[in-house]
């Protein structure tokens, strides 16, 4: 059975940088205070009420999306700025690159009757000519309220950076990063990864 590790804030470098190389996913817990928890909220909710919910299979039919949230969220800009995540990327992109930019932000809030987003790998936004042996990206996801399998949390199969581009995966090799709210979900842009489904409000 496939798992996804769960590790403190505290843990050292080496130890996230070592599942990171062997599961290309884990969550880090207790990362953000409550009060950045309680500003995230405030600051995204006015956005996020109001959108218009995604219009094909991949955004969900029943998941609303905004971007743009370091010109909206000043908390967000803490997120992106974060030390342990910035030194994580400079760690872990540096073999690969001369250096690293954010790319993308975006706050997601999975409504009730959400199907399944398809396993993907974010790389394939840069198109298939990149060798896998190059990383591209690292990626991260806050969790502000609680993941549960029920409730829509990010499906990861890790260790699958390693597989064959065509392999899919098996339903035990699918884990849900469940985590509490504070923690944060970091993979690779070549870990299978989606949205999950959602069987309760
Ligand atoms: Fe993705």
């Amino acid at each position: 059975m496939a798992a996804l590790i769960t590790l403190s804030a505290n843990a050292s470098m080496d130890e996230i940088g070592a599942i990171l190389d062997r599961d290309a996913a884990l969550i880090i817990e207790n990362v953000l205070s409550t009060d950045q928890l309680f500003n995230l909220e405030n600051e995204l909710d006015p956005y996020l009420s109001k959108t218009d919910r995604g219009q094909n299979e991949f955004s969900g039919f029943q998941t609303q999306r905004i971007g743009a949230l370091i010109a909206r969220s000043a908390t967000s800009r803490e997120l992106a700025l974060h030390p342990l995540i910035n030194e994580l990327c400079s760690q872990f992109l540096g073999p690969h690159a001369d250096g690293y930019q954010l790319h993308f932000t975006q706050a997601t809030s999975i409504g009730p009757g959400e199907t399944a987003q398809v396993l993907h790998r974010d790389r394939g936004l840069w198109g298939g000519y990149i060798p896998r042996r190059i990383e591209t990206q690292l990626s991260t996801i806050w969790a502000i309220s609680e993941f549960t399998k029920e409730n829509g949390a990010t499906q990861v199969v890790p260790g699958s950076h390693t597989w064959e581009k065509n392999r899919q995966a098996e339903v035990h090799e699918i884990v849900s990063a469940d985590m509490k709210p504070g923690s944060v979900l970091i993979y690779s842009g070549t870990v299978m990864h989606g949205g999950g489904r959602t069987t309760q409000s």
